[in-house]
Parts: structure tokens; sequence; C-alpha cells
């Protein structure tokens, strides 16, 4: 079965007390659940991992490119700055999809500018956990092709 890791950057191990009033009161042990059941439907594994570290999600990065497998990545804050994440993600050998839980275009300024977008095969923002939920199955659809 193919596994599609799904990556997750700074602070959101911090859902369910962070900014509630954003990005809600379920927690990332709560996401990795919804992920693991809609990739089940799907006919796919996924392996959620976490980090506050830009090395770290980097070296996933690369990961994923050594086995090709797809991604999910909620970059975080990494999203509207990490040049070195970009150059990661472009090595890329398997489908990318960018997430947001929140709407990054309708909140600060800063928040409008993704450097991760356009090395993504496209990106799905708004809409909380649904979020992952449409993106694991546009990787689905993206394998599938
Ligand atoms: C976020 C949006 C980013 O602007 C922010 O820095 C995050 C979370 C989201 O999922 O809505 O940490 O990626």
């Amino acid at each position: 079965m193919l596994t599609v890791l799904v990556l997750n950057g700074p602070n959101l191990a911090r859902l369910g007390s962070r900014e509630p009033d954003v990005y809600g009161t379920a927690t990332l042990a709560d996401l990795a659940y919804v992920c693991a059941a809609t990739a089940a439907e799907l006919g796919l594994a996924v392996e959620l991992r976490q980090t506050d570290d830009e090395a770290e999600l980097i070296g996933w990065v690369h990961e994923a490119a050594d086995r090709q497998l797809p991604v999910v990545l909620n970059p975080a804050a990494f999203t509207h700055y990490s040049y070195a994440l970009a150059d990661a993600l472009a090595m890329r050998t398997a489908p990318l999809v960018e997430v947001h839980l929140s709407n990054p275009a309708a909140r600060e300024t800063f928040r409008h500018t993704s450097v991760v977008a356009a090395v993504a095969d496209g990106t799905i923002a708004g809409f909380g956990f649904v979020s992952y939920q449409l993106a694991l199955r546009a990787v689905a659809a993206l394998v599938a092709s």
C-alpha cells in the first residue's frame, strides 16, 4: 500500500490550545486519526509527522523524494519565507499538495505569500481538517492518473 507523508511544520503540535478561534479545538492526534481514516478509504496509508525544526522538515522532504512518496504538507509559518524548504520540495519525485487549516489569504498580509505554492501540484486552504482530507483525495487522484 502506498504511504503518503503528511508533514506539519512549526506550532502545529499545539493544535487544540493554539488560537482555537483560528485553528479549532481538535488536536494533532485527532488530525492523525482523521487522516488515517480518510487514507484507508482511499486505499492509502499515511504517516503523519510534525516538527518545529526547519532542518528536520527538509530532511523529511529529502526522504520523500528518495522514496518517491507523495506528500501532504502544512508548512505552517515556513510557507511564507522558507526558500530552503521550497528548494527541497522542488526535488520532489511524487505528488505534493500544500494544505492550510485556516485561509491565509483572508488573514494578515504576510500570510498572503506562499513560497511553497509554486512547487506544489496545488493548495487547499481554509477548511480545517477537511483541507487534509481533500488533499489526500487529490493525492489519490494524482497517483491514479
Ligand atoms: C497555517 C497558516 C500559517 O500562516 C500559519 O503560520 C500556521 C498555520 C494554517 O494551517 O492555517 O502556522 O499553515
